[in-house]
């Protein structure tokens, strides 16, 4: 998210959340020629992106992580289908400024090999791989999204992957909310990316799933090193486990990682 604002030489500040997710930050400051990026996090977060635009002018929205959250009118907001579905690369923007310039149309075969080599022996042995895929597409120009790319994006059956999403999404939730110490609270059509868990010995459960093979994703390691460890921020990266709930996996998968986040 930075590479774009640092190449263009952009000044930017942070700003803190709260608990909800939401940004604690004067809304009032923001100047004509500045913009808010506030994110829609894990794709749970449609209610706070909502609060946001009431009340922030320049918004844009990533929904990188909500690939099934609607832009709302007038609100620039990007995505990333890739951290929904098994391609490489490529990306939506919603906007209404019209660029009057043309880019050139992304290629990307030789970026699969992550992905195939993910469905036939399974993601571990792969990870070196995407961590080499994913870094080739640092400080890239923009570019169209690939022809490939596109042909896969337009065969994919959305409603039923959203259906799976939401199915697990709901499973983990009435299994897990007593012990979660987030409030998460999502709105009826929404489907999240992932399932945050939050508890006091979230590096001890991490490290309990890894052993049982669950297949974890991290968020922003780099805020434990750019964080004073006092703020909520730096909690949130320690204790919050993102659970898969991605359409690999169904009931079956669910319920095991209930079994073991429940006899830790
Ligand atoms: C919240 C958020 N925004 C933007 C991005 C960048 O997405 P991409 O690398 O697909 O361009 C990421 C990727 O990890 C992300 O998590």
């Amino acid at each position: 998210m930075l590479e774009p604002i640092q190449k263009l030489k952009i000044r930017y500040e942070f700003y803190s959340i709260d608990e909800l997710f939401q940004p604690k930050f004067d809304f009032a400051r923001i100047r004509d020629d500045e913009v808010f990026v506030y994110n829609n996090y894990f794709g749970i977060c449609d209610e706070q992106v909502n609060k946001v635009a009431a009340k922030c002018k320049n918004l844009i929205v990533d929904n990188s992580q909500a690939f099934y959250s609607l832009p709302l009118p007038g609100v620039d907001t990007f995505y990333s289908p890739r951290k929904f579905f098994g391609i490489p690369d490529g990306a939506y923007l919603y906007t209404d400024t019209l660029l009057d310039e043309s880019f050139e149309t992304d290629i990307s075969y030789q970026r699969f090999e992550h992905l195939l080599g993910r469905a036939d022996k399974g993601a571990e042995e792969f990870y070196t791989v995407f961590k080499n895929n994913d870094e080739a597409l640092n400080n890239q120009p923009i570019k169209q999204m690939s022809k490939l790319t596109q042909k896969l994006l337009s065969g994919i059956d959305y409603d039923t992957i959203a259906a799976i999403r939401r199915q697990n999404f709901d499973i983990l939730h009435s299994h897990l909310k007593e012990i979660n110490k987030l409030k998460v609270n999502i709105e009826l059509g929404a489907v999240p990316m992932t399932y945050p868990l939050m508890v006091s010995d979230g590096e001890q459960l991490k490290q309990k799933l890894i052993q049982n093979k669950v297949f974890l994703a991290t968020y922003w390691p780099n805020i434990l090193k750019w964080c004073d460890e006092k703020l909520l921020e730096n909690k949130l990266t320690k204790e919050i486990v993102f659970l898969p709930i991605d359409q690999r996996y169904d009931e079956v998968e669910m319920k095991s990682i209930i079994e073991v986040i429940e006899n830790v």
